[in-house]
C-alpha cells in the first residue's frame, strides 16, 4: 500500500508519500517528503501568527502536493490512500490539509484516514528505525506538546502525563525571544549553549507534587504506578522561563540600567551561560521523567520525538541513560523531529491496517484527544 500524508497544523505545510515494505519489523519506507516551512514568515513576529500561517498553507499545498509525488517517482494514480493531520493544532491551518485531503479521496476515489498529530511523531520512530520492542515509553516534546505515553501494543497510545503550562519548545523560543536571540529559540540556544558554563545559573527544577486546576483529562496510569510517580509524569516549564525574565531584571538593576529598557545587559559570554544553565534544567527534567516513567513501566524501549527531539544535548544524554539502563533508545532523523507529513502518513498506515477509515465529514479538531 503507498500513502499520501498531509500535515499543516501549525507553520509547515507538508506533503509525503511512504509505502509499505511487507516486512513487520520495519514496516514503512520513505520514497518522498516535502516541507514547506513559514518560519522567515513568522519570525518578524517572534512566534507563530494563525491568520497568516493558514493564508501561508493555502499558497504552497498545491506546490508541495506536486512535488511530493515527483520526488516519489508517482502519480495520482499510484496512491492508495491519503492521510491527513485531524488534531491537534491551529484550527484554520488544519483545515487547509483536510480540505485538500478530502477533495483527492473523493477526486481519486481513495480512502481518507484522519491521524493525531502526536501519533503522527510516535510512528515517526518507526518509520526511522523500525518497530519499538513493547512495551515501551515515548516522550513526545516539541513547541506545542509535552507529553509521555506508554505503548503497551501498536497504535495504542496511552497518556502517562503532559505538562500543565508551556511545552519545553515553547519555554525555548519564549527565553530566546527575552534574550533578544529570535525565532525559531530552540536551535539558536542549543547552539550558545555549547560554550556556556551549565551551573552558571542556579534556575529551579519544577517538581509537580500537588493536583492544580490544570491537571488536564484523566491519566491512564497502570495501578501501583498513580501512587508511586504522582506528579512525576507531569511537567511545567512556565516557572523556569520566569526565573530566566526575573534573572534578566536583577542584572539590569544591578548594573543601573532602566528596568523599562527592553535590551538585556549581557555580554556574548554570559547568554551563553544562561543558554546552558537552561538547557540543563530543561533535558534533565524531561529525561529524569521519561527515564522514570521507563522503569515503572517496565519498559523495553525508550523513544523521544518531537521539535526537541533535535536538541544535541537531549538526544546525547538520553543515549547515554539509556545505554546506562540498558534500553534501546529509538530518536527520529533530524527531518522526521519537526514537522513533516512522512510521520502523517506512516500513523496513517497503522490506522488503514486497524481498519480505520474517516468518513468525508472528518472535521478539524484543535484539541483532539489521542
Ligand atoms: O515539532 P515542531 O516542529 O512543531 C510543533 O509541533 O510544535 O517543534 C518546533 C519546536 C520549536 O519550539 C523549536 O524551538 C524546537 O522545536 N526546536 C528545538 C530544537 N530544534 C527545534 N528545541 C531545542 N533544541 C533544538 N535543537
Ligand atoms: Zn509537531
Amino acid at each position: 500500500m503507498r500513502v499520501l500524508g498531509i500535515e499543516s497544523s501549525c507553520d509547515e505545510t507538508a506533503a509525503a508519500v511512504v509505502d509499505e515494505t511487507g516486512v513487520a519489523e520495519r514496516p514503512w519506507i520513505q520514497r518522498s517528503s516535502v516541507i514547506a516551512s513559514q518560519v522567515a514568515i513568522h519570525r518578524e513576529w517572534g512566534g507563530v501568527v494563525p491568520e497568516l500561517a493558514s493564508r501561508q498553507h493555502l499558497r504552497d499545498i498545491c506546490g508541495v502536493l506536486d512535488k511530493a509525488l515527483r520526488d516519489a517517482d508517482t502519480t495520482w494514480a499510484g496512491l492508495d490512500a491519503v492521510a491527513v493531520t485531524q488534531g491537534p493544532g491551529l484550527v484554520g491551518s488544519l483545515l487547509v490539509g483536510l480540505a485538500v485531503a478530502k477533495g483527492l479521496a473523493v477526486a481519486r476515489g481513495l480512502p481518507l484516514v484522519g491521524v493525531h498529530h502526536l501519533a503522527g511523531h510516535i510512528e515517526s520512530l518507526v518509520l526511522q528505525n523500525g518497530e519499538m520492542p513493547l512495551p515501551a515509553v515515548v516522550l513526545v516534546v516539541s513547541g506545542g506538546h509535552t507529553s509521555l505515553f506508554r505503548l503497551d501494543e501498536p497504535g495504542r497510545y496511552a497518556l502517562l502525563g503532559r505538562t500543565r503550562d508551556d511545552a519545553a519548545g515553547e519555554a525555548y523560543d519564549k527565553v530566546a525571544k527575552l534574550l533578544g536571540l529570535g525565532y525559531p529559540g530552540g536551535p539558536v540556544i542549543d547552539r550558545l549553549a555549547k560554550s556556556g558554563n551549565d551551573r552558571a545559573i542556579d534556575l529551579p527544577m519544577t517538581r509537580l507534587t500537588h493536583p492544580d486546576r490544570n491537571q488536564g483529562p484523566a491519566l491512564a496510569l497502570p495501578v501501583g504506578f498513580e501512587r508511586a510517580l504522582a506528579g512525576r509524569t507531569e511537567f511545567s516549564f512556565s516557572g523556569l522561563k520566569t526565573a530566566v525574565l526575573r534573572h534578566v531584571k536583577q542584572r539590569r538593576e544591578q548594573r543601573g540600567l532602566d528596568p523599562h529598557d527592553a535590551r538585556h545587559p549581557f555580554s556574548d559570554a554570559e547568554i551563553a551561560d544562561i543558554c546552558a544553565s537552561f538547557q540543563r534544567v530543561v533535558v534533565t527534567t524531561l529525561l529524569d521523567r521519561t527515564f522514570e516513567a521507563a522503569s515503572f513501566s517496565n519498559a523495553r524501549s525508550i523513544g523521544i520525538a518531537g521539535g526537541v527531539s533535535a536538541n544535541s544535548r537531549l538526544r546525547s544524554d538520553a543515549q547515554r541513560r539509556a545505554e546506562r539502563v540498558g534500553l534501546p533508545l529509538f530518536l527520529p532523523s533530524l527531518h522526521l523531529s519537526t514537522d513533516n507529513a512522512a510521520m502523517i502518513a506512516a500513523a496513517g498506515l497503522r490506522r488503514l491496517r486497524a481498519g480505520h477509515v474517516s468518513t468525508l465529514d472528518l472535521n478539524a479538531d484543535a484539541s483532539l484527544p489521542i
